[in-house]
């Protein structure tokens, strides 16, 4: 890792979660989740950021969210913006999940546009990006990873932001990237945020579990991870943030 510091363990709890279940969750994990060099977020669903954003907060824990909306208010049916999210205790904001890429035909441009308002209202985007199984086949991974970042081009530096290195083909499926597939595509993505000019922490993400993390986070170039499913149970997750302090 670049940074022990920078180390960023993150659970996206996708469309899990009733609050009943999350307080359980909190509960379970412990008094002192969060070690000093290792920070911790989870991502609930849109209903459960108020509920949990004091309960997290006081155990060092920070809130994120899933989405959001590119517009602050207004006739937006079922949206909501980063004005709401700031309200509910958000620090961090996930964009360009490859769930909403594929599902909801989220573009590049929306991205970006979300990627600004965020900004605008101090939200930290953690900004996914990764390739299909056909891409990475057919060698394309590295064109289709610049094409996502490109939606960096002419951003400020100095602005807040996380990106996660997601291949799609590793996200709910058991199947994770070889070591040598992580550190190439880490040390490639690394120098793309350099030549747009940033020089921000990667996640890895997809199927990383607490058998598969140690070798992942000792990785160079890998500075957390983005989890979904191990990070639904409270045990499986808090291995995690254990793997990370060792590691980190
Ligand atoms: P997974 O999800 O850990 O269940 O593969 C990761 C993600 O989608 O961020």
């Amino acid at each position: 890792m670049a940074s022990s510091t920078r180390c960023l363990i993150a659970g996206n709890w996708k469309m899990n979660g009733t609050l009943q279940e999350s307080l359980d969750f909190v509960q379970a994990l412990g008094e002192n989740p969060a070690p000093e060099h290792v920070e911790v977020a989870i991502m609930p669903p849109f209903t459960l950021l108020h509920p949990l954003a004091s309960p997290f907060r006081e155990k060092g824990v920070r809130l994120g969210a899933q989405n959001m909306y590119c517009e602050t208010s207004g006739a937006f049916t079922a949206s909501i913006s980063p004005v709401m999210l700031r309200d509910a205790g958000c620090h961090y904001v996930i964009l360009g999940h490859s769930e909403r890429r594929d599902i909801q035909h989220e573009s590049n441009a929306l991205i970006r546009k979300k990627m600004d308002l965020a900004w605008e209202y101090a939200l930290e985007p953690i900004l996914c990006i990764g390739e299909h199984l056909e891409e990475r086949e057919s060698g394309s991974t590295n064109a289709v990873l610049k094409e996502q970042l490109a939606v960096l081009a002419g951003v400020d530096g100095g602005v807040p932001l996380t990106v996660a290195y997601e291949p799609v083909w590793a996200i709910g499926t058991g199947k994770v990237a070889t070591p040598e597939q992580v550190r190439e595509t880490h040390a490639f993505v690394h120098e793309e945020l350099k030549r747009l000019g940033h020089d921000c922490r990667v996640l890895y993400g997809g199927s990383v579990n607490p058998a598969n993390a140690a070798d992942i986070l000792a990785c160079e170039g890998v500075e957390g991870a983005l989890v979904g499913g191990a990070s639904l149970k409270a045990d499986s997750f808090t291995q995690l943030i254990e793997i990370a302090a060792k590691v980190a």
